[in-house]
């Protein structure tokens, strides 16, 4: 099945990269193409609507600030089916999209295992073995599989109710919103891990591309396969930059104080 989803994947990739180029500056990877970040928008904007709209049918207080965003409560209904529809059917070419890398294995059980130590920054790499994507955003992934049947089940019942038994229906219910708490509130930690959590993260989705300062500090072993470098000798060399660096400023800086220095730039000190 994987070689067949790939091959599939590989010709939308293709044909989306005709109407959209990826520009990699000189210290980046290409992390995302074209068409995985216009799948992940329109998932992303499908989603944020199904989800304003089913709020608002839900609570009636909501109703109230949230229904005329959508032209009216009979609206609302109206639209929030074709929202759902439009998020599962973005979904499923996502799901091609990164069937094969969201493929669950035991490097993602050692990485869920010292989850803490990175999040707490008390290791301030991902270990070694994390590839493209981490244990934490498979967990992510297979969630949203998880709940976008859910929703896709329980939203047909729910939307063809008239031929529905009632008791199917009371279930579609709470199902339906059970995968809608579970949704909402990854969706938080999603949006958290993405910008404030791993500055530099956005980039991958807007522009498709991420510093190799970003990648071995989180996907070394992704690093590794792209680049051919050892991520841990990276880090390790820009460290050594890094420190040499402020040393040569705090040298300069003294030496100014103490009335010892040439120009900026005529000095022997190494800037590089
Ligand atoms: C609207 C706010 C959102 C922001 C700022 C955002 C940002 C991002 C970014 C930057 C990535 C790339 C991470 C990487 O390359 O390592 C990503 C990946 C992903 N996004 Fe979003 N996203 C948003 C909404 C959503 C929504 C609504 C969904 C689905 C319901 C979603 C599903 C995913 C999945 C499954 C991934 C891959 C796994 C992961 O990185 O967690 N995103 N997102």
């Amino acid at each position: 099945m994987s070689s067949s989803v790939q091959r599939f994947d590989e010709k939308a990739r293709r044909k989306f990269s005709r109407y959209g180029q990826t520009v990699v500056h000189r210290g980046e990877l290409l992390r995302h193409p074209i068409y995985t970040r216009v799948l992940h928008w329109t998932v992303a904007i499908s989603f944020v609507l199904s989800l304003l709209s089913g709020f608002a049918i839900y609570s009636p207080w909501l109703y109230r600030w949230i229904t005329p965003i959508f032209g009216g409560g009979s609206m609302t209904r109206f639209l929030h089916p074709w929202f759902g529809l439009v998020f599962n059917i973005a979904f499923l070419f996502q799901f091609l999209n990164w069937f094969v890398p969201m493929h669950w294995t035991k490097v993602d059980k050692h990485w869920l295992k010292q989850a803490r130590d990175y999040f707490t920054n008390k290791e301030s790499l991902a270990p070694r073995d994390t590839g493209f994507f981490n244990g934490g955003q498979k967990l992510y992934f297979w969630a949203i599989v998880f709940c976008a049947i859910v929703f896709l089940v329980t939203g047909l019942l729910l939307w063809f109710d008239h031929v529905v038994p009632r008791w199917i229906v009371a279930i579609s219910y709470v199902l339906h919103d059970i995968a809608a708490v579970i949704m909402l509130l990854s969706f938080i930690a999603h949006i958290y891990e993405t910008t404030a959590a791993q500055p530099g993260t956005f980039s991958a989705m807007v522009d498709g591309t991420v510093s190799e300062e970003w990648a071995w500090t989180h996907h070394p072993a992704w690093y590794s396969e792209v680049t051919g470098v050892d991520a841990r000798e990276a880090y390790e060399r820009a460290r050594d930059r890094q420190l040499k660096r402020s040393q040569a400023i705090e040298e300069w800086e003294k030496k100014e104080r103490t009335g010892e220095t040439t120009k900026p730039g005529g000095g022997s000190a190494n800037y590089d």
